[in-house]
């Protein structure tokens, strides 16, 4: 059996603590077997990587794997999604259409925040359970399907079930086996280990050299409560990597990109986590539109020098803070000995076992083309939350929001009316 040590190296997954190690020795003993798992833990503690392992080491390592995000798609649509549909089923259904269950026969379906399924929907889901069987919506014939399960969930299902949100009897099906995956504040050896990993990544991506943090800026992160887990952790790394000039970052510097820090008051839960999301993407898309722009500035006027004097001893010497600004000192340049050091020491070695689905440090789903539907439909998710937040921003008045949204206000009508707000 493939150690822990090869399969985080293989899955991309950094940290040494106890309980994750746990957690994926769990994952490679119920792989060969088609056991259901239910992966728990909170939102971005990881809980992805585990369906994943699972189906690599299995016999249906060759089948498909397709990861369904049961929270993204609307109520009215999943049954649909999951179990396909006859033509005529309902309005739109305009020819047969295979659902999931049908296409990953043979394969892996890992069902990601599984709490969020209606009712419903988690009957069709306990008789494929039960005994492989389901019905496309608006066909009586029972359908075979042989597939493994893989559910993950950051709520806590025994108040669902209490609330009557969740079939008891679903839950237990679901969770032969539990891979609890620990909070990131739970792990504190693995923090500024994974900070150091991330800041090297995104000094690679960006091409700026590796920020590095003071001793109390790592006290800071050892602190620091992080409700968004990795995820959250992973956006603090960007957002210092792409935005301080000072590439050693202090904790008075960090402390800004951490929500909630410098008072003893309790951890109030983000509410407002996708607004602030889309804000600080935007910020760093800005800033790096800005340096682009700026750059290609210096060039025009550097090409511009070149054409008309064509002397280009006598224009570096000229323009030397120029060029400087442009491609950076030797000192600083992020292929300089001490970083790509760093960068080695943590980088992930490529592998090419992995066929369908393609693993990278990106925080949202890979696998095989026929998912494609389900990013389209997050996409569409995305814009309809931008939208949304948009319209809330200016009070509803629509020829504001599609300012802000950079479209026409004829345009923003049509998505109104496409998206039911
Ligand atoms: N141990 C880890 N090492 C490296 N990156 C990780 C690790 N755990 C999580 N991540 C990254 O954190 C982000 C959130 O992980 P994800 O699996 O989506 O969380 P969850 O599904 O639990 O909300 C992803 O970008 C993922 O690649
Ligand atoms: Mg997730």
């Amino acid at each position: 059996m493939e150690s822990v040590q090869a399969i985080k190296q293989r899955f991309g997954i950094i940290g040494n603590d106890p309980r994750l190690n746990r957690a994926i020795e769990k994952a490679t003993q119920v792989a060969p077997t088609d056991i259901s798992v239910l992966v728990t833990g909170e939102s971005g503690v990881g809980k992805e990587s585990i369906p994943k392992i699972i189906h690599q080491l299995s016999h249906r390592k060759h089948g498909k794997y397709i990861a369904v995000n049961c929270g993204a798609i609307p109520e009215g649509t999943i049954d649909s999604e999951l179990f396909g549909h006859e033509k005529g089923a309902f309005t739109g259904a305009t020819s047969t259409r295979s659902g999931y269950f049908e296409v990953a026969d043979g394969g892996t379906i890992f069902l990601d925040e599984v709490g969020e399924l209606p009712l419903t929907t988690q009957v069709r889901l306990l008789r494929v359970l039960e005994n492989g069987e389901f019905i496309k919506v608006g066909s009586s014939k029972v359908q075979k399907t042989n597939v493994r399960i893989v559910a993950a969930t950051n709520v806590n299902m025994f108040e669902a079930i209490k609330k009557e949100k969740f079939r008891e009897d679903l839950y237990y099906r679901l969770s032969t086996v539990e891979i609890n995956l620990p909070a990131l504040r739970e792990r504190k050896n693995d923090i500024h280990l994974l900070f150091r990993k991330f800041a090297s990544d995104f000094a690679i991506k960006y091409k700026m050299p590796t920020v590095k943090l003071t001793d109390d800026a790592v006290a800071l992160l050892l602190k620091y409560r992080w409700n968004g887990n990795i995820r959250q952790l992973r956006n603090v790394a960007e957002q210092v990597s792409v935005l301080e000039h000072n590439r050693t970052i202090n904790a008075l510097t960090l402390q800004h990109y951490l929500p909630n820090t410098g008072s003893n008051l309790p951890v109030v839960v983000n509410n407002s986590k996708s607004e602030s999301d889309f804000s600080s993407e935007r910020e760093i898309l800005y800033k790096v539109l800005f340096d682009m722009k700026s750059d290609l500035n210096d060039l025009k006027k550097l090409t511009m020098e070149l054409m008309k004097k064509g002397n280009v001893s006598e224009i570096q010497k000229d323009h030397e803070h120029l060029i400087q600004k442009i491609y950076g000192d030797k000192e600083n340049d992020f292929e300089g000995t001490d970083n790509a050091e760093n960068v080695e020491l943590l980088a992930i070695p490529e592998h090419s076992e992995v066929s369908e689905i393609t693993l990278e440090a990106e925080d949202k789903y890979h696998f095989a083309e026929e998912i494609q539907e389900e990013e389209t439909l997050s996409l569409q998710d995305k814009e309809l939350e931008l939208i949304k937040k948009s319209l809330e921003r200016h009070n509803g008045k629509r020829k504001l929001a599609a300012a802000e949204l950079g479209i026409s206000e004829r345009t923003l009508y049509r998505k109104i009316k496409q998206y039911d707000l």
